[in-house]
């Protein structure tokens, strides 16, 4: 039986000032969490044994997810004192796996509708020690990128550079064997993308690509996450492409608009004549008359006065407003 880990103890500083007080993964991409997004995922690849390696606001996950039961699935929660790395991160939560057969980890930022269930299948049928998901990207600059041969085994670990030789890039859904996560070394600040996986290869260990093309987004920047929200809104993942998300008990006044993938936490109240466009507003907000909220993200319990205009920002409870960055 396969297990996982997701990875969502990092400090998400690309996102500040959204994490200030939410970590990365807790934040809403169309109603819910990035990470229930995740575990729903792992749900219907078969997997029902979860560990969250936590470190950064990590009491901030428990109170949510309890012990998993409320999604059929058997939660446990290793916390990290001080950040480890996505590779410590990894072998320290591995102490909390039931079993020692295949384990399956993911970044906790990333939402993709690749199939899980198929690249396990992959990774059985060819005897891999460990399975990356690949994607490809019109411009890999940005991203480390990782090379195959012809038979799809990984061949080299590239840091991000201005000619890259390939437009594969690790999509941070990985499928491992139990005993290659004893490699990495207990209790050490390591990172799996920079030191681990090109150590793997040089020590000639089996990895190999899934190359998945399937919708993927790494919403690690506020416009990504936004991008995500309305992605998602829109059926990216499946299920109904919608105009917008509204959680429960939120009232929308008759001739105010919520439109372009905006998506509405729970009890959110939209008043005359507002627009809400493109937006992520979250749990128990107020929006006045006449506000126009575009492109932004509201954290929970924001009052927006009547007739205010929010354009590419992040406003906080206090009303406190920052512009947020292009990329
Ligand atoms: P930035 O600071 O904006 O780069 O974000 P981040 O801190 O989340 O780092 P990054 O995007 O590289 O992390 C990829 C995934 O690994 C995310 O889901 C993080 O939550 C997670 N992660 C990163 N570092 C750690 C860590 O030290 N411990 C744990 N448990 N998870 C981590």
């Amino acid at each position: 039986m396969t297990e996982a880990i997701l990875l969502v103890g990092g400090m998400g500083t690309r996102l500040m000032p959204l994490t200030r007080n939410t970590p990365k993964p807790m934040l809403p991409v169309a109603g819910l969490p990035v990470t229930e997004h995740q575990l729903l995922m792992a749900k219907r690849a078969g997997i029902t044994s979860i560990v969250l390696a936590t470190s950064y606001l990590s009491e901030i996950f428990i109170p949510y997810f309890g012990d998993g039961s409320r999604w059929g699935i058997d939660l446990r929660y290793a916390v990290e004192e001080q950040p480890l790395g996505t590779g410590g991160a990894i072998r320290n939560a591995a102490e909390l796996l039931h079993g020692d057969s295949t384990v399956a980890i993911f970044n906790g930022d990333v939402l993709t509708g690749h199939d899980l269930a198929k690249q396990i299948d992959f990774h059985t049928s060819h005897r891999a020690e460990v399975t990356l998901h690949l994607t490809r990207v019109t411009d890999a600059r940005a991203y480390g990128c990782v090379p195959l041969d012809a038979d799809g085994r990984v061949t080299d670990f590239l840091e991000k550079m201005e000619n890259p030789i390939t437009n594969t890039i690790n999509a941070g859904c990985y499928v491992f064997e139990r005993e290659v996560i004893d490699f990495i070394p207990a209790r050490t600040v390591v990172s799996i993308e920079r030191e681990i996986f090109p150590k793997l290869v040089a020590e000639g260990k089996n990895i190999f690509g899934f190359v998945d093309d399937s919708y993927w987004l790494d919403i690690g920047t506020p416009s990504a996450l936004l991008q995500g929200s309305r992605d998602l809104v829109a059926g990216a993942l499946g299920g109904q492409k919608s105009e917008f998300f509204a959680g429960r008990g939120c009232s929308i006044a008759p001739d105010a608009k919520v439109i372009a993938g905006s998506s509405l936490g729970a009890h959110v109240k939209v008043e005359n004549g507002a627009i809400v466009q493109g937006s992520i507003v979250c749990d128990d907000v107020k929006v006045g008359q006449r506000s126009e909220i575009i492109n932004s993200f509201i954290a929970p319990g924001t009052f927006i006065a009547p007739e205010s205009k929010i354009v590419d920002s992040y406003c906080a409870k206090d009303g406190t407003f920052s512009l947020l960055t292009p990329k």
